[in-house]
Parts: structure tokens; sequence; C-alpha cells
């Protein structure tokens, strides 16, 4: 069976205000949307309930993460546990702001995935590597550590749960988009390394997404390579041309 082409929409720290909200919300529920794509859209927490009450039914929500924790004493935390209670059915988990910015090792992002698959959760598990491990010719090297220690934790089957997203940390946010070259590259280098390390069965099932930088501009080359299964969209998740984006395939 072909991978279903996956697009997120990570909408970060944003938007900034319930009107922003509103219409992202209108644009969306509007639009003609590929029906062979899958959409996630990732909003702040504190909008989770609230955006998958007003978005249309096939548009699925996700949080951007979540603690390894059921419940307890963890001020700030958010458990996979409730997310389930809320009917969210994704989490991102592994982000580079989250690794970067707030410290989480690949051990803490294995834990976390494993919780959240355990809780019925699917994950959106971001990898990816700097502009100077790029340079230095250490991607795939890079990338195989991140993902380790989660493939050292599942079982085969959790695997039907997990979209990985390859985000080159260099191209997030920074509109330097990797070309399409460079995506599949990577994206077959991780599938060799899935085949590997898991088993040449999840690895053709596991959809690969990519995210950095892409826009309507640039989605539709990316798309046509044959290892990149959808997008991880940022900055460009916010704006009308993520519609763009969804029906890249079209
Ligand atoms: O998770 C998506 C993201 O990190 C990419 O952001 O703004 O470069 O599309 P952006």
């Amino acid at each position: 069976m072909p991978r279903q082409f996956f697009v997120g929409g990570n909408f970060k720290m944003n938007p900034g205000t319930a009107e922003q909200k509103k219409t992202i919300v209108k644009v969306l529920n509007e639009a003609t949307l590929d029906q062979a794509v899958e959409v996630v859209i990732a909003p702040p927490a504190i909008w989770l309930i609230t955006l998958r009450e007003l978005l249309r039914s096939d548009i699925k929500v996700s949080a951007q993460n979540c603690y390894f924790k059921p419940s307890g004493a963890f001020t700030g935390e958010i458990s996979p546990a409730q997310l389930v209670d809320a009917q969210v059915p994704y989490v991102i988990l592994g982000h580079s702001e989250r690794r970067t910015l707030f410290h989480e090792t690949s051990e803490l992002v294995a834990q976390k995935t494993k919780a959240a698959l355990e809780a019925g959760l699917s994950v959106i598990l971001c990898v990816g590597e700097t502009l100077q491990e790029r340079e230095a010719n250490k991607t795939a090297e890079v990338v195989q550590a991140q993902l380790k220690p989660v493939i050292d934790t599942l079982k085969e089957s959790d695997w039907a749960k997990i979209v990985i997203a390859y985000e080159p940390v260099w191209a997030i946010g920074t509109g330097k988009v990797a070309t399409s070259a460079q995506a599949q590259e990577a994206h077959a280098d991780i599938r060799a390394y899935v085949t590997k390390a898991v088993s040449p069965a999840v690895a053709e099932n596991t959809r690969v997404i990519y995210g950095g930088s892409v826009t309507a501009a640039n989605c539709k080359e990316l798309a046509t390579q044959p290892d990149v299964d959808g997008f991880l969209v940022g900055g460009a998740s916010l704006k009308p041309e993520f519609v763009d984006i969804i029906n890249a395939k079209k």
C-alpha cells in the first residue's frame, strides 16, 4: 500500500490572538483539500480543544509536546493520557526547538515517545542536523543517533503510529529550504537505517516527512521525491498558502 501523504502545521507559540486563530480556521474550513492527504494542525496547547471543535472533521489536531508521566506533581506539563482524554490524537516530540532551547535529549524523547504510544497517541517524531553537522558530513550519523534510543525503546508494532519528521535545523525558520535532492537523500538514509535497525516492512510503511522553510513555492518540487511523504510546516502553516502545501500532490 502506498504511504498516505501527510501534512502537519506546527503553529509553535503562534498565532498571537484569537482573531488570527479565527482567520486560520476560516481559511482551512473553506478550502478544497486533497482528500488523499492526512492533515494535522498543532496549535499551542491552550487552543487544542477549541481548534479540534472549530476545525472541519477531516483535519486532526496535535499537541506540540507532552511529558512521559501519566499524572502528578509536574508543573507546566501535560500528560499523554490527558491528551487522549481531550481527544487529541497526535503529539509532536523531539522538535529541534525542544532539543535546543529546552535541553531535551534523545533518551528523553524516546521515553516520551514510548509513553505517548502506550497512552494511545500517534507521534510526529522530529530529527535533524545543524548546519555545522551537515558541513562536517555528519547528517546521517546525527539523525541515526537521534533515532536509535527510540528504536531501542519501541516494539516493531509501535511504528504504525509514528511519523518521522526530518527537519534540518539550518532550514527551520530561515527561508533556506533543503533542495529536493538533499531532502530525498536524507529521507532515503533514514529509511535505510530503519530497514536495518527495525525491519524492511516498517521502513517501507513509515512516513518520513520534511520540515524546514516549506512554502507554497517549493512544496511541489519536494513532493515529487519518492521518499518525501509529506511536510511539517511552521511559518507557512499560519498563512493561506498552507492550503497549497496540503494540495502539493494535486
Ligand atoms: O516543525 C516545523 C518547523 O520547525 C519548520 O518551521 O517555519 O521553517 O516552516 P518553518
